[in-house]
């Protein structure tokens, strides 16, 4: 078995190696002046079970590339089995036609991966569990829950309320709740552009109580912090958040610091920023990828790493 990283977030791709008790495989990727990626597997593959690291957050376009890259190199160095791990992947949101001659890019990207060479797919908390149908080749589709619920519950916030901030993000709330016995409320968003949220109304009972808003994603901060407005105009009292992945703008960090929002949890399936104030706790997914690895190489289930 080996490892390999790209560019997007070696330091979480070198966490895993340790775990598994591996050193990172060499690879070499550079840019030519035009700005095409080459790559080079330095180690020999032949045969090998590959796994390649690379979340495909900011720059998107670029973190892709490279990994539809390295696969193509894998494979023509014959490679016996190619995993993408993706502990987030980008475009998923994208993965509806819901306006007229709009594409589904989260599917073209499944398509992307298949066609570079991939043979399996290792994920975290997809924007919505049905992408993994965008696939004909195996996903491990892992949830973050584990790792963030295990820290919330450490917490002991009273009269917890758990905050579904749009109605797509409901069944993860509802999860979240029944994991930290608390309540459950839901908010009615409407997108108005990709950076402007407005949270329309709130369902459920939320006065007085401390509530955690969670989301699988915070780009612009706009859906949290409308929501967490919203929260407060009804009566709640602390806010917090809980976010897989922290893809977030300078614009959100501003956003977060003026929202009623108290403070993240989150995950490092992308590589943390500077905060500028906002206090994040960033908990890391490496030995749950790690494991993840580990039990797809020896064809070993990974039903209990689901377990809390
Ligand atoms: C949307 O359905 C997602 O679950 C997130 O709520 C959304 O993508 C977050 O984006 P932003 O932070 O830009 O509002």
């Amino acid at each position: 078995m080996r490892i390999f990283s790209g560019n997007a977030h070696r330091a979480l791709a070198e966490e895993i190696a340790g775990y598994v008790e591996q050193s990172l495989g060499e690879v070499i990727i550079t840019r030519f002046p035009d700005g095409e990626v080459w790559v080079k597997i330095v180690d020999n593959i032949r045969g090998q079970d590959v796994f390649i690291v690379q979340p495909t957050c900011y720059p998107p376009n670029e973190n892709l590339m490279e990994l539809l890259i390295m696969i193509d190199a894998a494979r023509r160095a014959s490679a016996a089995r190619i995993t993408a791990v993706m502990p987030f992947y980008g475009y998923a949101r994208q993965d509806r036609k819901d306006q007229p001659r709009v594409p589904i890019t989260a599917k073209l990207v499944a398509n992307l991966l298949v066609a570079a060479g991939a043979n399996r797919l290792l994920a975290m908390d997809f924007h919505a569990q049905q992408v993994q149908g965008f696939f004909d080749i195996p996903v491990d589709h892992l949830f973050a829950a584990p790792v963030l619920v295990k820290h919330l519950r450490a917490k002991q916030i009273p009269n917890l309320v758990v905050v579904a901030p749009d109605p797509g993000g409901l069944k993860m709330a509802y999860a979240y709740s029944n994991m930290l016995e608390a309540g459950l409320a839901i908010v009615a968003k409407q997108r108005r552009s990709a950076t402007e949220v407005e949270a329309l109304n709130l369902v459920g009972d939320v006065k007085g109580c401390n509530a955690v808003l969670v989301d699988d994603l915070c780009t612009t901060g706009g859906t949290l912090c409308a929501a967490a407005n919203l929260l407060k105009e009804r009566g709640t009292q602390r806010i917090f958040a809980a976010v897989t992945h922290a893809v977030l703008t300078n614009q959100a960090i501003d956003r977060l610091r003026d929202s009623p929002i108290e403070g993240m949890v989150t995950t490092n399936s992308v590589p943390a920023k500077d905060w500028r104030g906002f206090p994040v706790e960033v908990l890391s997914v490496a030995d749950l990828l790690g494991e993840a690895i580990l039990r797809i190489h020896s064809n070993q289930s990974v039903t209990s790493l689901f377990n809390i």
